[in-house]
């Protein structure tokens, strides 16, 4: 049967070999008028869109929904449920960029007039883009959007079709997107999502996901867990008290009720949920390849990280950056990122995921020294060994000198 499957493929080679032969054969003298291939990678893959906020809905006690279209409308590029996009907006002047996961569902991006929305949540501390976002962000205001970024979505060459969803506050959110497509009858696999926040009224999104369950006929299921009061409006519903502990993550999993089916536990939320989390996961002994954690945005106190030099806590230090034939000298705190730094002196660096994953903000550094975050290094060895890092990543030291692409 072996050599038989083989013979086939040499004979499935040769049918390609005569097909591209006829083709070449017949082919036109001049150039193609219009390259059918590059036409829909084009669609697909715009790159960054120049987008219009066509509506701002509420979505929870603090949260805000902001609907984009296309200004001249049409469909919108694809991307997978759970994947964020890159906002760019012009804050006092200075164009600012940050990765926030998409609320919709990807088929909806794909109608006639399609749209991605994205939920922020009004920040209690440190959020400057997220506070500009919530006091000057409109409907008609043009924004720039890079979409279907990220890794986070179900792949099922990878993931298994049940998913026990983690998610704290607004890191909801790639669900909302996951749920709508499973409600929508476009993504074929069972959610179960232990939604943690710390009272009720703190749920973002819920009467979305409510809903959703209805439509999905049992394939989606929101079970909220409050660390304060009891849910005394979610009436009807399985609420559970506490924490998204171990134990809850057990009794969901199906773990010590006979065989745990085969399931994926995907996670996102805040920085302080993840190294909790991690904790509680270790206690489950779950194969690493079944635990899938979205990335977390900027490192909010790089300080607290082990092998932090101390010595540098406090300091504004001086870093010359080199594009092209430019050279500028710019401040930079050791407590913020370079691409930080790039950013608060006016200076155009691509960046993505913001978390150290995506490689987008890649910077050569020429001179001096600096920390990243053991959690977030997602350098390759060689990146490290010519001493390139994700300026998003990592914290000056020292006096540095670095070389970035012009933007
Ligand atoms: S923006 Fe993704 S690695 Fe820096």
């Amino acid at each position: 049967m072996k050599i038989k499957g083989f013979l086939e493929d040499i004979s499935g080679i040769k049918r390609i070999t005569k097909a591209r032969l006829d083709a070449i054969k017949n082919a036109p003298d001049g150039p193609i008028p219009e390259d059918p291939i590059r036409k829909i990678a084009e669609e697909w893959h715009p790159g960054e869109l120049v987008l219009t906020v066509q509506s701002v809905r509420m979505s929870g006690k603090e949260a805000r929904t902001y609907r984009f279209v296309k200004p001249e409308g049409g469909k919108l590029p694809l991307f997978l449920p759970g994947q964020y996009l890159v906002l760019t907006l012009d804050v006092d002047g200075k164009p600012v960029s940050r990765p926030y996961s998409i609320s919709s569902a990807p088929s909806e991006a794909r109608l006639e007039n399609g749209f991605v929305e994205i939920t922020v949540k009004k920040p209690r501390e440190d959020g400057f883009f997220a506070d500009w976002i919530f006091q000057h962000l409109n409907a008609g205001d043009p924004v720039k959007a890079l979409i279907g970024c990220g890794q986070f979505y179900y792949e099922p060459l990878r993931d298994a079709p049940l998913i026990l969803a983690l998610a704290g506050g607004i890191g909801i959110t790639p669900f909302v997107s996951m749920a709508r497509e499973i409600a929508a009858g476009k993504l074929d696999i069972s959610m179960t999502i232990l939604y943690g926040a710390n009272r009720e009224d703190e749920l973002v999104l819920f009467d979305e996901l409510t809903a959703l369950e209805q439509e999905a006929s049992g394939r989606l299921r929101v079970i909220p867990v409050l660390a304060e009061g009891e849910g005394g409006s979610l009436t009807g519903r399985t609420v559970e008290q506490g924490f998204l502990s171990a134990d809850l993550i057990r009794k969901y999993l199906g773990i010590g009720a006979g065989d745990a089916p085969d399931t994926s536990v995907f996670i996102c939320g805040p920085q302080a949920m993840y190294r909790y989390l991690r904790g509680e996961l270790a206690k489950l002994d779950l194969p690493k390849r079944r635990i899938r954690f979205e990335v977390f945005g900027q490192v909010k106190n790089i300080a607290d990280y082990e092998g932090y030099p101390t010595e540098a806590l406090g300091k504004t230090f001086s870093m010359t950056v080199h594009r092209g034939i430019r050279e500028d000298v710019i401040p930079a705190q050791a407590s913020e990122s370079i691409a930080v730094a790039l950013e608060r002196a006016g200076i155009r660096l691509e960046t993505g995921c913001r978390s150290g994953e995506c490689g987008f903000c890649r910077t050569k550094v020429l001179s001096g020294s600096y920390f990243v975050s053991p959690e977030n290094d997602g350098r390759r060895a060689a990146d490290k060994d010519f001493n390139y890092v994700h300026a998003c990543a990592a914290f000056p030291t020292s006096d540095l000198s670095i070389r970035i692409p012009i933007a």
